[in-house]
Parts: C-alpha cells; structure tokens; sequence
C-alpha cells in the first residue's frame, strides 16, 4: 500500500508540473497573439546560449514571426516575451507611446546589490529623475572637455600597437581595443589612470573582464527569470561581490582624495561629486546618495567600455576583410587632417564624416546590443489590432533581426558604408537602425561612445593596415554566452605599421 502511496504522490507531482508548464505556455494562444510553439520547460529558450546566441535566437523569432502580425508571442521558460517585428509598432513603444513603455523590465536589486539600481535597470520616476540629472554629462559641451583625455589615450594605444605590431604579425586586438576603451573610460568616469594598456592585469581591466564574463549561477538565473520577486527577497545579486567591493571602494576614495584636495576635473566624476548629498543612501533635489553616485559611475564604466570595444573590434573585421573600403577610409582621415593641419582636434574629428558612415554601417551588421528591452507598465491597446499587451509584459525589440532584413537592407551580409551616405537613409523607416535604442531610453552615452570609436578608428586606419591572417577564421564565429554580440575567441588580424 505503501509504494502505491508514493507512486500516486509522485504521478500527482509529475501531473502538477506539467499542467502548471501547460498553464503557462497557453499565455499567447489563450489571447489570440500569433506564437510559435513553446518546448516543455523551456519554452523557445532551449537553444538559448547552447547552439544559438541570444542575437541569432531573436533574429529567428523576428523572421518566423514577422508574416504573422506587427508582433509574436514568445516564452523564455514560463515568461511571455511579446517580439516586436513592425517598426511602426517599434517606434509607438520607444517614442509615441513612451508613458505605457518607460522601464525595461530587468532585474535589479537596490537593497542587497547598491550598484545595480543604475541608470539602465532603475524604474519609473526614479529613472526618470536620475536620467533628468545626469544628461547634462553628456552634452556635446562636455564631450569636448573630455576630447583632450580621450585623444591621450589614444595616442597610447597607437604607441602600444606601433611597439606590439614590430614584435608579432598577427594581433588579437578585441582585448587591445577593450583595454583602450577601458583606459578611456576609467579617466573619464574615475579619474583614474588605469594603466590597463599597458598593464593587461590592472586591475581596472579585471574587473571589467569579471562583469562580462561572470556566469551567474544556473539556478539563480532561472529563478530570476521565473520569479524576479523571490529573487529580490532572497537577495540574489547580479553584481559579483568582488566587483561590488572593488567598485565602491575605488568611488569612495575618489570622492574623498578630490573633495580633500579640491580638485576638479572635467569628467563625468565630476559631474557627480557636485550632486552629491554628502549622505549614503539618502539622496534630495537634485542630489545623489553615495550609493546613487557608485551605481551610476560604474554604469558608465560597464556600459562604456565594453560596448565601444565592440564595435570597433567588428569595424576591424570588416574593413580587413573589405580592403578597398578601408584604404578609402584611411584616405579620408588623412585628407580631413591635412585639412586641420595635421592636428586631431575636436573640429578634425567631427569632420571626418565617412569615418561614422562605417561605424553606423557596422553598428548595423553587428549591434553590440542585439536585443532592446521594454515592459509594459500599462495594458496597451495595439493600434490597428484587437489585441492587448497586458500590464507587465515584457517586450523584447530584435534589433539585429531588422538591422540584417533583406526588405529593409538589401543583401544584408554585405559591408557597405554607403548605405549612410547622405540621404540614403530618406529610403528607410525611421527606426530601421537603432543599435542606440530610441526615445526618452536612448543610450545617454552615445555621442560619448561614437567620439572614443571615431579617435580610435582615425589612429588605427591613419597608422597601421588590418587584413585576414592564418588565424582569423571567416565568418568569425559569435560568441554563445555572452549577452554583447562579439567574436568567439576575440578577433586575431594581421596588423601592419605603415
Ligand atoms: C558603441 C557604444 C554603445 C552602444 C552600442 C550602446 C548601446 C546602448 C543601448 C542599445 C542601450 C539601451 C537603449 C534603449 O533601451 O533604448 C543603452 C543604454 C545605456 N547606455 Fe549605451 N551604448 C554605447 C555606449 C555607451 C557609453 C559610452 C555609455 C556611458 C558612458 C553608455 C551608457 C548607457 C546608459 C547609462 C544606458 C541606460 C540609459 C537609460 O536607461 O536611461 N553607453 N546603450
Ligand atoms: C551615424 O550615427 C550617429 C549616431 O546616431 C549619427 O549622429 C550620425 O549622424 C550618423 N552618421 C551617418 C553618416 O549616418
């Protein structure tokens, strides 16, 4: 009696599961929303990070779903992604319709984890005020206080690959470029020389690598996405706490070391120290907590460097394996600076206009952010359609699906510049290209990150040529696990001094 006892318990569990998965996965069907058809368990996520990157899993969603209406239902596990493939739809959730549309959704937890209530997580008027007090930092005003400390580290980095490419022919340089950007920011948002061009173990460069790379643990990542509300009471942080530690400290004593020795800088710390409330979680009118101050530079850090490596890492790639277009853009820098006197001035730069047709042409190949996020904090009527998103759906927009649409970018897998020369971009859709996001969310660094890639692209194509060697597998293959598009194994080229 007994063993029927446990085996009926164990059938009624079984059973359980199963009809609560059932449950679950009948979110889209029940409401009438076109899907495609959910796994036990995992939903659509099966192949997520195993055999597909999250970028190529989405992409697939956008092309399976886009005949079926202006958006699809989806299911990482047991949670409804709505994946917009309409870019009407798209430009209604970023812009027009912004009210019912202003958080992302992801996961953060102020309480145990201080650094992550930043500016990308933080919901609601929260985000609101921040956003508010911190866009004054990035005004092309400030942009061109930074220049001088940008341009510096640029200089080192064309110091370093000159001694580099004498020693070896063949470089890997996704990690020199991220080590670049790293220095860049690390002056910009610290203040703080952190040596990590010339020191691949600075410390800085460690932790930036820690961040990237820190694969949570499979469990807490499951119940952060099953039950984002156990999580937060069962205090999961998604920061690792030596990065947590380290980050905090170094914000802390920067903060004492300038306010001691009243120095001023122009740079983004700067910026923050005058908001701050001298109190360390309590924050007032226009003011920040400490812990608001560390959040938000460390932000600034972890959004900055590894983003802005990135494309420049893919551009690498595609003008060495597009000869003709990097010779007419190494061309173009040496005119435009022959034109400012041979000076790499903020003026020179901001000429040098088919210097951003390739990197907006390979921020559209390559968006180093393949997905933008929204969740709706309101039901939402979508116009034309009897459908509902309901309150606290998370909308997922599959930015590298449209950016690599034949309809839209004609023989997409093709790197051409031209596709941004002047008024190319009448032809398409407002929002066809948005490796920024869009509206009131846009990325608040983007004239920051565009300036540090158009410094670095100008030193790299002035001074050195890049072509496929022995070591460059082509197509290069994407990395599985991280969530930033990049390269499996990083990008090894031949680097030439000229
Ligand atoms: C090529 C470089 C970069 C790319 C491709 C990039 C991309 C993005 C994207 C796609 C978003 C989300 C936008 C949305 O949801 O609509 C974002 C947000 C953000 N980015 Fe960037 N980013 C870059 C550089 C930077 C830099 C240099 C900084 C800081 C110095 C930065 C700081 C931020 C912050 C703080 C947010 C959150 C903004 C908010 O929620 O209000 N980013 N970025
Ligand atoms: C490239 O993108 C940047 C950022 O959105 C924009 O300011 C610039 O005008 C674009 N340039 C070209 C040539 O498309």
């Amino acid at each position: 009696m007994e063993y029927l006892d446990a085996i009926i318990t164990v059938v009624m569990l079984c059973l359980a599961i199963y009809l609560y998965f059932d449950r679950k996965h009948n979110y889209w069907a029940d409401r009438k929303v076109p899907f495609l058809k959910p796994q036990f368990f995992y939903g659509n996520a099966k192949t997520m990070g195993r055999t597909e990157s999250f970028a190529d899993l989405f992409r697939r969603f956008y092309i399976e779903l886009k005949e079926l209406g202006p958006f699809g239902g989806i299911y990482l596990f047991t949670r409804p992604i709505a994946v917009v493939t309409d870019l009407d739809l798209v430009q209604n959730i970023f812009v027009k319709d912004f009210h019912d549309f202003h958080d992302r959704g992801v996961y953060y937890n102020e309480k145990y984890d201080p650094l992550s209530a930043h500016m990308f997580n933080i919901a609601g008027s929260k985000w609101k005020s921040l956003r508010h007090k911190l866009s004054p930092t990035f005004t092309s005003g400030k942009m061109k206080m930074m220049f001088p400390t940008i341009v510096a580290a640029g200089e080192q980095f064309n110091d370093f690959l000159q001694t580099k490419a004498k020693q070896q022919s063949e470089l890997e340089l996704k990690d020199l470029l991220a080590r670049y950007t790293t220095d860049v920011i690390g002056m910009c948002a610290f203040g703080i020389e952190c040596n990590s061009m010339k020191d691949p173990n600075a410390q800085f460069r460690v932790m930036g690598k820690k961040i990237f790379s820190r694969s949570r643990s499979r469990i807490s990542g499951l119940l952060i996405t099953i039950a984002p509300n156990l999580a937060q009471k069962l205090g999961i942080s998604n920061i690792d706490p030596d990065v947590s530690e380290f980050f905090l400290n170094v914000v802390r004593e920067t903060i004492d070391y300038r306010i001691k020795n009243n120095i001023q800088r122009n740079d983004f710390m700067d910026l923050l120290i005058r908001m701050n409330s001298a109190d360390d979680t309590k924050s007032g009118d226009g003011l920040l907590s400490f812990y608001e101050i560390a959040a938000q530079a460390f932000v600034f850090y972890a959004a900055g460097f590894e983003t802005s490596s990135t494309l420049l890492t893919w551009t690498l790639y595609e003008l060495a394996l597009n000869q003709d277009i990097q010779q007419k853009g190494r061309q173009h820098v040496l005119d435009i600076l022959n034109k400012h006197n041979n000076e790499m001035t903020y003026e020179s730069l901001m000429d040098m206009k088919y210097l951003d047709q390739i990197l907006n042409e390979s921020l559209r190949k390559h968006p180093p952010v393949p997905v933008h996020f929204r969740v709706a904090t309101k039901d939402y009527q979508v116009p034309n359609t009897e459908t509902i998103i309901e309150a606290g759906t998370r909308i997922f927009i599959p930015v590298y699906g449209i950016h690599r649409d034949p309809e839209i970018y004609p023989d997409p897998e093709r790197f051409d510049p031209e596709r941004f020369s002047a008024n190319s971009e009448q032809n398409r859709h407002p929002y066809a290209w948005t490796p920024f996001g869009e509206g009131p969310r846009i990325c608040v660094g983007l004239r920051f990150g565009m300036m540090q890639a158009r410094i670095g692209l100008a030193y790299l194509l002035k001074n050195f040529r890049f072509s496929i060697g022995e070591k460059c597998k082509v197509p290069l293959e994407l990395d599985l696990k991280g969530f930033v598009l990049a390269p499996k194994g990083g990008l090894w080229l031949k680097v030439e001094k000229i």
